[in-house]
């Protein structure tokens, strides 16, 4: 008991030297306040007072060094513009800080910077991309709920500097125009849940993204009308760098509801583990597996919606090491062509055309 109780606590401070319990909480190194007019204060020396949210905001988090946390406490509009946050700083967006696209660029970027911890952020407007990240090393994202009217959510770049070791506790998005969720070169990545709803493609798309552990992607409504999915691997999604395809992938929990696909893995991705699936009324697959590797879904449900499928395009090699164990009721399952060592185990009435 006594053990317990004496390691719940050693769990405890571990986890508040990491992030406050409740944003702006504790004592910020820098804040953000007022509303119309800000001021931005670092301990109690003032960095900016004016109209300006964004240079509010910009002013705060240069005030601070590293290791240290700004509290943004009001709410506001930034505009089209960026907020940039630099290498061990840790940002807390308390308010609502709304926002509007600057092409190709990021309402909040951190590029090239290590240690960045984003623990709380409520964002809305209609962004280019709401967070936008390359060259990252521990990076850390908490309660990230992006309310958005279009744009992407979270954006990893795809020709810019790999990640390592990115973290994301708990990822709410609704309204974005295109993804949720968008990785690209990311090394060691671990999530606790991608919640996404009525956002126009996929809830979370891992691209050339290696070691990467998620809990919970639950979608509704994703991707309506596009071959996007709740969740899609895409472009040698989990090829580790010796060209193989062990499996560095795991998610442990899909669900998915209406919209375009449920699962899609697409170009030579693979290495990848779902332990649990429930989809229901997809507009389009249930499931689409096209020219992967070593992918196995280890149980659950499909619902209806459009057919479970193994495809296969002509530019890459066929689909091998697919192992499915899945219910299907209310829709078809279908392999064309044959992959290379599929293993089904399938119940529930949908009809079979498998090999
Ligand atoms: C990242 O975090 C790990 C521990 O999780 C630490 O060993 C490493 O030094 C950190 N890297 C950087 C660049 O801060
Ligand atoms: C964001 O959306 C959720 C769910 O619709 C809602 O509960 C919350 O109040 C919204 N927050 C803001 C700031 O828009
Ligand atoms: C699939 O991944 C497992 C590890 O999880 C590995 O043992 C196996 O060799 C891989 N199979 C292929 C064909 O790559
Ligand atoms: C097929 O998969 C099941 C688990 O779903 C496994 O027990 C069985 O050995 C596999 N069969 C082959 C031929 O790989």
């Amino acid at each position: 008991m006594a053990q317990f109780a004496l390691s719940l606590l050693t769990a405890l401070v571990a986890l508040t030297s990491v992030a406050q319990a409740q944003c702006g909480s504790g004592s910020p190194h820098a804040t953000v306040t007022g509303s119309g007019t800000f001021t931005a204060n670092r301990g109690s020396t003032r960095v900016y007072s004016g109209s300006d949210y964004r240079a509010a905001i910009q002013a705060a988090l240069d005030s601070i060094s590293t290791g240290q946390r700004v509290a943004v406490m009001a709410s506001g509009s930034i505009g089209a513009n960026t907020i940039t946050i630099t290498s061990g700083k840790i940002f807390e967006g308390c308010g609502t800080i709304n926002v509007a696209s600057r092409s190709g660029r990021g309402a909040i970027e951190v590029t090239n910077a290590n240690d960045v911890q984003i623990p709380y952020l409520t964002m809305t407007g209609s962004p280019y991309f709401g967070l936008r990240f390359s060259g990252t090393r521990n990076l850390s994202l908490g309660k990230i709920t992006l309310n958005l009217s279009g744009g992407l959510g979270i954006r990893f770049d795809r020709d810019r500097a790999a990640n390592y070791n990115v973290k994301m506790d708990d990822i709410r998005v609704t309204g974005a125009g295109s993804h949720a969720v968008e990785t690209w070169n990311i090394d060691g990545l671990t999530i606790n849940q991608v919640i996404a709803r009525n956002v126009g493609e996929c809830g979370l798309l891992l691209q050339k993204t290696t070691n990467a552990r998620v809990g919970l992607v639950d979608a509704n409504n994703a991707g309506a009308g596009t071959g996007y999915a709740t969740l899609r691997f895409a472009n040698e999604n989990g090829r580790l760098s010796n060209g193989r395809y062990d499996t560095n992938v795991y998610i442990d929990k899909v669900v998915s509801r209406g919209g375009g696909r449920g699962i899609f893995c697409v170009s030579q991705s693979g290495g990848a583990v779902i332990n649990n699936v429930d989809l229901a009324n997809n507009g389009n697959n249930a499931v689409l597996i096209e020219n992967c590797y070593n992918v196995s879904i280890r149980g659950g449900t499909v619902n209806g919606g459009g057919e479970v499928r193994l495809a296969a395009r002509s530019e890459f090699p066929n689909n091998r090491d697919i192992w499915i164990t899945l219910r299907v009721d209310g829709t078809s399952v279908r392999e064309s062509p044959c992959g290379e060592n599929t293993n089904w185990s399938l119940s529930g009435n949908g009809a079979r055309n498998i090999c």
